[in-house]
């Protein structure tokens, strides 16, 4: 039961049988407060009445509270300040939080919030990312990345395809609302439950919002019904909502963001514009490259200049790209503070590349993988990114080889021409395309994580880390690393919630990086212990510390054998220390924002996808005939978690690209605000035929635990050959002479839009 075998997620049965807690299972405190948050019904507002007297005449409302009855800090921003608590005299997007009513229970609430009179003088919003543009509207300074002279490159290329795309934005969708529920202690301190990936940032808000030192806060996560990224920072706003009404009225208070609310409030993926401007020769070898991503933010900072930096250092997905210059702008308009999303902008800077790929092809009247390959960042050459890190044991060309091999690519395209040919109404379409992402938060300093781990008198093991636990499987995959050091069953170790109090000062969980940061964190920590036990008991029993050899739930020490409980209770009769705690950084990364380079990431993480579909073009519906998979995790921990995790994505990828499409109104106005309006994708939208290998004996070179390879987010983007391979669907209307210009995501409605856009090629 140690690392590598594919031991079932801890929570599995549980969650299937519905015996899992989330916060809203929690037992109810006896004068627990309920809290609703009244929004902005206005994108760009200045407030010139606000009464909240109306909502007191509702039986069983205790408090009302806007932005001035915060007693600490109002400015809950993550990095930079911009996110009011409550808003403070100015709305900016339709959902801000205005106030909130403390009451019996959440209808009361609801019902007490809606009477509360708000009177707008109504100011222009910025509702489209070009406008944000063009006035150079942003919420944090431009970046630029550079590597030789792209205006030269281009002035010099043979060929030259230049053109823009609309990158839609996506709605987490967690399955667990936005929730926190704090209990008030007695030394003015707040015991804060929340459904968050950043603990220790909540810590520091509520601290923050109750203008106390943040020892008096802890925070208890145990798991999220999902996060997905949402949870990383915009978790802050309700917890800190509800530890203000607890901290006035010393009474233990909830909140639970309805879906509608969630979706109004909180902040999704970042839609995005992008710009490109591509020189290649007759082979279609790129030789210099323009790029520009421009981020959709919403109102404030939050995430979003890392946000748009991976987007940048994503452009280039795995090709070399030639003399290049990137440029990447951070939009602000009147919506819903933007966030973290699987892929933290990766998916959007590759879009762009990606799409130029099935361009150029088009151009050349050559297959996109013939492109795509052409492209690849060479092993020897070609094999620095625009921002100058080496990428280092490249293993995209093998994979791609092994993938186009597996998944039949040369014959399922003849026999997909031939299809299309004979097939006047349906239309299948097939693409292959790369994954390299990089691995490490680009804040360098986020590297970092704790653990904790005790061994009790009867050799059970409790663990904690710094860590959350959203789904993905980072608790047992660590539970793993410690049962392997201390080579016994991993039903001898205890999972616990990850708590502020245990481990300190810890980073959100993000960035795929769970389990590289937190696993040798926890495996330092093991390892501390178990060479304490080491060096005392070749003392003990006169042994060579070699001897002492922990193997099989036992110890054998020279030729005596103990089972590890014996071995543990002697340890502690002899005064052992059996509790550690653990810590890891990441080496060698580092990124320099005024030059624009460095090595922002320590290793990379690559996949391949290669989907086939089928379109209806009287309609614009599609199904997903076949997708096969090759991804690498390097040495895997967890096989079976793996697989989840790379089959998850994928299809979260694919319903980013296809069916989710978010729209708001003239007004900014969220219009689609729910499961009805807002198509995630559902059991029926898998593809048909799912093949999903992981690579194997390739272990990660770089020293990372047990030399795995994070695999959270890198298969998101596999979903991208889906979109292609709907967009080399619509070629066919054409016989191949056009690729279709399609914006994602790719719905129905735009991809008839692309078929009727074909026959005027025809
Ligand atoms: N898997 C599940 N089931 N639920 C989630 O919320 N979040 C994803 C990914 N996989 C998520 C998930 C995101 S955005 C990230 S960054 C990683 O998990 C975070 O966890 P890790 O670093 O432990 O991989
Ligand atoms: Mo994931 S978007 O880094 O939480």
């Amino acid at each position: 039961t140690g690392v590598g075998k594919s031991v079932p997620h801890d929570s599995a049965a549980m969650q299937v049988a519905g015996d899992a807690q989330y916060i809203d299972d929690r037992l109810e405190f006896p004068n627990q407060l309920h809290l609703y948050a009244r929004m902005s019904d206005r994108a760009h507002a200045r407030i010139t009445k606000l009464d909240v007297s109306p909502c007191y005449e509702v039986e069983g409302v205790t408090l009302v509270i806007t932005a001035q009855d915060v007693p600490g800090k109002l400015d809950i921003g993550a990095i930079l300040p911009g996110d009011p608590l409550l808003a403070d005299g100015i709305v900016e997007f339709v959902g801000q939080p205005i106030l909130a009513v403390a009451a019996k229970d959440l209808e009361t609430a609801r019902k007490a919030a809606m009477l509360a009179v708000i009177e707008y003088e109504d100011l222009h919003p910025v509702l489209c990312v070009e406008e944000a543009l063009a006035n150079k509207h942003f919420v944090t300074e431009s970046h630029k990345q550079q590597r030789g002279d792209s205006a030269a490159g281009l002035a010099k290329a043979k060929h030259v395809i230049e053109g823009s795309i609309h990158i839609g934005g996506q709605e987490h969708f967690y399955l667990e609302t936005q929730i926190s529920s704090v209990v008030p202690t007695e030394d003015g301190g707040m015991m804060v439950f929340t459904s968050s990936q950043h603990p220790t940032e909540i810590q520091k808000l509520v601290a923050s919002v109750l203008g106390v030192p943040m020892h008096k806060v802890v925070v208890d996560m145990r798991r999220m019904g999902g996060g997905f990224g949402g949870k990383e920072t915009q978790a802050a706003g309700p917890a800190c909502m509800a530890a203000v009404v607890a901290h006035l009225t010393g009474r233990p208070t909830k909140i639970r963001l309805p879906r509608m609310e969630d979706m109004n409030m909180t902040g999704k993926r970042h839609p995005f514009y992008n710009t490109y401007k591509i020189g290649f020769d007759d082979t279609g070898r790129i030789q210099a490259t323009d790029i520009m991503v421009a981020g959709n933010c919403g109102y404030s900072p939050d995430l979003s200049s890392s946000i748009v930096d991976r987007a940048m250092f994503h452009s280039d997905n795995a090709y070399y790209l030639g003399d290049a210059t990137v440029v990447g702008h951070r939009c602000k308009t009147n919506t819903a503070s933007n966030t973290a999303y699987r892929g933290f902008g990766g998916p959007q800077g590759m879009m762009t590349i990606e799409h130029a790929m099935d361009e150029i092809a088009s151009y050349l009247g050559k297959d996109p993988l013939e492109i795509r390959k052409r492209n690849f960042y060479g092993k020897e050459d070609r094999n620095v990114t625009h921002y100058h890190q080496p990428v280092e044991h490249n293993i995209i060309h093998e994979m791609v080889a092994d993938l186009e091999a597996s998944s039949e690519y040369a014959k399922r395209r003849s026999e997909i021409k031939a299809f299309n040919a004979q097939s006047p109404i349906l239309k299948k379409g097939l693409a292959l395309t790369p994954v390299k992402f990089g691995i490490s938060f680009t804040a360098s300093f986020l590297n970092q994580a704790g653990a904790l781990v005790h061994v009790y008198t009867d050799g059970s093991i409790h663990l904690n880390h710094g860590g959350t636990e959203m789904g993905q499987g980072l608790n047992i995959k660590v539970a793993q690393i410690v049962a392997e050091e201390f080579q016994v069953d991993i039903d001898r170790i205890q999972i616990t919630a990850t708590n502020t109090d245990k481990v300190p000062n810890t980073s959100p969980t993000a960035a795929s990086s769970g389990t590289d940061l937190n696993g040798k964190a926890a495996q330092n920590a093991a390892q501390t212990i178990k060479q304490r036990l080491i060096d005392w008991a070749a003392g003990h029993f006169q042994v060579t510390p070699e001897e002492v050899i922990f193997k099989n739930n036992l110890v054998q020490i020279r030729h005596q054998m103990l089972s590890f409980p014996e071995f543990i209770q002697l340890a502690y009769f002899n005064q052992i220390s059996l509790s550690s705690t653990g810590f890891y950084r990441t080496p060698k990364i580092f990124y320099d924002h005024a030059s624009g380079s460095g090595s922002p990431f320590y290793y990379f993480a690559y996949g391949a996808a290669c989907s086939e579909v089928v379109i209806d073009t009287l309609t614009g519906e599609y199904k997903i005939l076949r997708a096969d998979i090759l991804h690498d995790v390097g040495d895997s921990l967890n096989p079976a978690i793996d697989i989840g995790q790379v089959e998850g994505a994928f299809v979260q990828g694919v319903g980013w690209l296809t069916t989710e499409e978010l729209v708001w109104n003239d007004k900014g106005k969220l219009m689609t605000q729910g499961p009805a309006g807002y198509k995630i994708p559902a059991i029926t939208d898998m593809p048909i035929d799912f093949r999903t290998t992981l690579v194997e004996n390739r272990k990660n070179p770089e020293d990372t635990v047990f030399h795995s390879k994070a695999v959270g987010e890198p298969p998101f983007m596999l979903g991208i050959s889906v979109w292609c391979a709907l967009k080399d669907a619509v070629a066919s209307v054409s016989n191949y002479k056009k690729y279709p210009h399609m914006d994602s995501p790719a719905t129905p409605e735009r991809v008839l839009w692309a078929v009727e856009q074909m026959q005027t090629w025809l």
